[in-house]
């Protein structure tokens, strides 16, 4: 059964104060809070067995390798992959520049496509902007609704601004033969967005059939069940930072046919068959993709926080995570009709656990500075996408995003807490 208040406990951090209050962790987009099975299975590596992995003959280097080994196979079947498909990077960001450099550089070309969709993080959008510009490729973006979904048709819109081509549109206007990567991200990080992916796969497939397709998981990888060969995609990229586990380690998954395929983007040590002074081999995956030393107390952390997921049950996080959304909206919609703040995002059920607004007449950054003095920690700016927030006619938001530990009360101290930002502003 799922019982907030026992995985509550299990989190250190929420024995903290902020300002004198109990601390309302809002910002699990940003990062999420680590339970301390995460944060005790790194401090035991480094007390226990720190050693290199894959260097030593001797036994703790072994048991090194054996435990990122073990958190490899752990990653994979969380997300329904093999291990060797499994890449260890620093983060999302980090694992979709690999793909754009390594498989792209190869494989889109002058007067090719790449398809991005205006919801995207700049993550998953300046790697695709930077290589379209280097190939002459063509960027295309599928355009969102007033409530920010992702549409079928629309008319298209076209500008070349500093050598990049840029076309606007539809999936059906965007979606052709020329198209060779089509990346999109799961979820939303400003609005909760929730994109279909097996659904998406299809239709990609269908009008865009030598295209390859990357998720950037970084929002859903955390907060629902992945299973990417059912989703039928080519690439994953997600952070262990914003599900439960520590910062510096992400993951590339990658459809081993392609993988196998594309050139080492990193070269060094780990990742080599044969070395000679002329030149190298390269080892088989997924080393290949990992050279030098990687975090490999954060990959032990990243083990273990999907095991943590995984125990307590990904259906059951997002059960809780939508039961938490709809709360907070029914309340936020209050407010709205009493003419107190402006929302943003989906009015339907493909909206994960993401509350987008503004107080009227108040900056996202003073809001969230008011809401802080109260202990209540939420994001305000333009959350790394700008391009979206400015296309609802704002140059920032407030963002509260909810996780696994979040509770009604937490929502309800946060609606009074909004009440009193307008007070300090007469
Ligand atoms: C949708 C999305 N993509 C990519 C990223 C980038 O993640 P990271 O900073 O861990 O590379 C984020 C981070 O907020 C995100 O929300």
């Amino acid at each position: 059964m799922f019982d907030v208040e026992k995985i509550r406990a299990e989190f250190p951090i929420f024995k903290r104060k902020v300002n004198g209050n109990n601390l309302v962790y809002f910002d699990s987009g940003a990062t999420s809070q680590k339970p301390e099975a995460v944060i005790e299975a790194m401090n035991r590596y480094y007390r226990e067995t720190n050693a290199n992995i894959h260097r030593g003959v001797y036994e703790m280097s072994a048991e090194s390798t054996r435990l990122v080994d073990e958190a490899r196979a752990d990653v994979a079947g969380f997300i329904g992959g093999r291990s060797e498909e499994v890449i260890f990077t620093r983060n999302t960001s980090e694992s979709i520049n690999l793909v754009a450099y390594a498989w792209g550089e190869e494989n889109i070309s002058k007067g090719d496509a790449v398809v991005i969709t205006k919801l995207e993080h700049h993550s998953n959008m300046i790697p695709w902007q930077e290589l379209c510009r280097r190939k002459e490729a063509e960027l295309r973006v599928v355009e969102i609704d007033s409530q920010g979904r992702l549409v079928e048709s629309c008319e298209k819109k076209i500008f070349e601004e500093n050598g990049l081509k840029v076309v606007i549109g539809g999936w059906k206007e965007l979606l052709d033969s020329k198209v060779k990567m089509v990346a999109f991200t799961g979820q939303s990080n400003v609005l909760g967005t929730i994109i279909p992916v097996e659904e998406t796969v299809k239709t990609v497939r269908k009008l865009s059939p030598s295209s390859v397709i990357l998720v950037d998981g970084a929002q859903m990888v955390p907060h629902m069940s992945v299973d990417v060969v059912k989703q039928g995609i080519d690439f994953l990229a997600f952070s262990g930072h914003k599900m439960c586990g520590p910062t510096g380690v992400g993951v590339l998954w990658g459809r081993k046919e392609i993988l196998n395929k594309m050139k080492p983007f990193l070269f060094g040590g780990d990742m080599v068959g044969e070395v000679k002074l002329t030149g190298a081999t390269w080892a088989s995956l997924p080393s290949k993709f990992e050279a030098g030393t990687p975090d490999i107390a954060g990959i032990v952390g990243m083990g273990t926080a999907v095991n943590y997921l995984k125990r307590i049950g990904m259906d059951e996080i997002q059960k809780h995570e939508k039961s938490l959304l709809e709360y907070a909206l029914e309340k936020m919609e209050g407010l709205e009709n009493e003419g107190v703040v402006s929302l943003y995002g989906p009015k339907d059920e493909m909206r994960g656990g993401a509350v987008a607004f503004n107080v009227i007449g108040v900056h996202s950054h003073d809001t969230a500075q008011i809401l802080d003095n109260y202990g209540v920690a939420v994001r305000s700016g333009q959350h790394c996408a700008a391009p979206l927030v400015e296309s609802f006619g704002v140059t920032s938001m407030v963002r509260a995003t909810f996780y696994l530990y979040n509770t009604k009360e937490e929502i309800d101290y946060m609606i009074r807490k909004i009440l009193e930002v307008p007070k300090v502003f007469i």
